[in-house]
């Protein structure tokens, strides 16, 4: 594994020269890489949008290296944020706020809030600093495919359009950050992360789940998201085996990710052992999913995962990466926590 944690001075005032002459930069977090533009030049950040063909309703996340100019982009912090970013910034959290007067439109998509996040990857902290300002950043892949945990996952797509690409080796969490929003009723969870609903809970002493009629509008969580290009199926833990037997018969080539290996081989299955640890799995989940989408397969299977709040943000993902989910009784196959 390949752990780059800091930019040299020169990459990184080429990175803000970059960002100052309203360019795109691509740089790594914990979580996954961010494709960045000066969130205060609404051309650079209208590019964002052109480059990933991202609709402009799908508003963005300004990223700060602290929460010391919070109140340039948010106009109330709500008192239950100021205790969230205290536990948990810098780090895989993003906080939608109500938006200070001079955001712009292009950023929030014309809402009245705002998603603020202070990333951990010492990188990004470099970069951020050395900017001096905030970086709108989406994840740095093309609009509904999978997010980029390394490098060469955006050169893979972006080789040609973005110039500079901040290599910080591999994002050791690998999924997005976890967001919630301050509502009249309390905290509520929009997208689950690594920062799991019960130590968001232990923060701020509850935490609504599920969308609420006035909730704002997550756009990236449509359906299908975050997915592979060969259609991608959720099937039942105990069935792997037969469903990637039954799918293979005829010699069609199936790739599964599991969580151990095969009971017996099986000819035309590729298939990926990603282990029982949710920290290590959702690591790898993406990467993993480009390996299968890559292996001339007409199908990918996936090994539901286990109940339990450790495994929420894989079970989303993987629930949006589905284009279909085969029905079960175990429960597995239900849809969590977003709608
Ligand atoms: O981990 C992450 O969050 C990564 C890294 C780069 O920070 N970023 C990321 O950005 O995942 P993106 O654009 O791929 O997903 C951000 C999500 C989208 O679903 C967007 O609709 C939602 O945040 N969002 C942004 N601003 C919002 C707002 N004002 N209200 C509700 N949702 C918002
Ligand atoms: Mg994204």
């Amino acid at each position: 594994m390949v752990r780059v944690v800091r930019a040299t001075q020169v990459e990184i005032e080429t990175a803000v020269q970059a960002l100052r002459d309203g360019e795109l930069v691509a740089f790594p977090t914990e979580t996954v890489y961010g494709l960045g533009a000066n969130a205060q030049n609404p051309a650079a950040v209208r590019r964002i949008f052109e480059v990933k063909g991202r609709p402009p309703s799908h508003p963005l996340i300004v990223h700060l290296d602290s929460p010391r100019y919070l109140h340039r982009w948010v106009r109330d912090v709500p008192d239950s944020a100021a205790r969230l970013a205290e536990v948990f910034w810098p780090g895989p959290l993003t906080m939608v706020m109500p938006r200070a007067p001079n955001v712009h439109d292009v950023i929030t998509g014309g809402q009245d809030t705002i998603a603020i996040r202070v990333p951990a990857h010492p990188m990004a902290q470099q970069l951020l600093t050395a900017f001096g300002g905030g970086i709108a950043a989406p994840s740095a892949n093309r609009y509904g495919r999978l997010s980029p945990t390394r490098a060469e996952h955006v050169r893979e797509e972006f080789a040609d359009t973005v110039r500079v690409i901040l290599d910080g080796g591999e994002c050791q969490i690998g999924l997005e950050s976890t967001i919630v929003a301050f509502e009249d009723e309390g905290v509520r969870l929009l997208r689950p992360g690594s920062v799991t609903a019960a130590q968001i809970k232990g923060a701020v002493g509850e935490l609504l789940l599920g969308a609420a009629a006035t909730s704002p509008r997550v756009p990236g969580s449509p359906p299908t998201h975050y997915a592979p290009r060969t259609p991608l199926t959720v099937v039942p833990s105990g069935e792997i085996d037969a469903q990637a037997e039954a799918a293979s018969a005829g010699g069609r080539r199936v790739a599964v990710l599991a969580q151990r290996l095969p009971l017996r081989s099986h000819k035309y299955v590729t298939w990926i052992n990603a282990g029982r640890r949710p920290e290590m799995y959702g690591r790898d989940l993406y990467t993993n999913l480009r390996t299968l989408d890559k292996a001339g397969c007409q199908q990918i299977l996936v090994q539901a995962v286990p109940e339990g709040e450790r495994w929420d943000a894989i079970r989303d993902r993987l629930l949006r990466a589905a284009s279909s989910v085969a029905e079960s009784d175990d429960g597995t196959g239900t849809r969590a926590v977003l709608p």
